[in-house]
């Protein structure tokens, strides 16, 4: 496979909107909600992970201050598995980086086994719990937080 990342445009949001709902189904964002989280930027910064003008991954951060957030994170269910989450991780925390962040903080479903492992490897650390943050199923959220300040990944 030949994927290319790429800073996150406009038009790409018609092609995101189906993925969402296959990958976080309740939790989904809709289209309104790209849209806002588009119009952020720069203080959002999305990426697109494409093979040929297919969206195969995504990801964002929120850059203020000392402290940036993972907004989201997603590989296609056929794409998962093939090391593309920790490349799209590696880029976000590079321009988090890159901003002048110190740190980098996110949230992760309690149950969500692959992502906590590929944050876990990444050098995150799990520093708090937010019981029954998830509604309507009432599972913990996670956060979890990666040192940046001489970060070299
Ligand atoms: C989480 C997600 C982004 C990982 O992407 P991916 O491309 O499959 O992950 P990678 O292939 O880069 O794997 C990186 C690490 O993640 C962990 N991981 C990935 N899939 C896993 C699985 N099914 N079970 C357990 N650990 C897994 C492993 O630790 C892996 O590293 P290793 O292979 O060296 O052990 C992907 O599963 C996904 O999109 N899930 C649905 C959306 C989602 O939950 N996003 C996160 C919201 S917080």
């Amino acid at each position: 496979m030949t994927v290319r990342l790429r800073d996150m445009q406009w038009p790409d949001i018609e092609q995101l909107t189906p993925l969402e709902e296959q990958l976080f189904e309740h939790d989904a964002w809709s289209a309104p909600s790209w849209w806002s989280e588009l119009a952020g930027r720069p203080r959002r910064r999305y990426t697109v992970a494409t093979d040929g003008d297919t969206i195969v991954g995504y990801g964002g951060i929120d850059c203020a201050g000392p402290t940036a957030d993972v907004m989201t994170i997603a590989v296609a269910p056929g794409r998962q598995g093939h090391g593309l989450g920790r490349t799209l991780l590696d880029r976000l925390r590079t321009q988090a980086r890159e901003s002048g962040a110190e740190a980098l903080l996110l949230e992760v479903r309690a149950d969500n086994e692959a992502a906590r492992n590929l944050y876990l490897r990444s050098g995150f650390e799990h520093i708090r719990t937010r019981r029954g943050y998830y509604r309507p199923d009432n599972v913990d959220a996670h956060i979890m937080r990666a040192h940046l300040v001489g970060d070299r990944s």
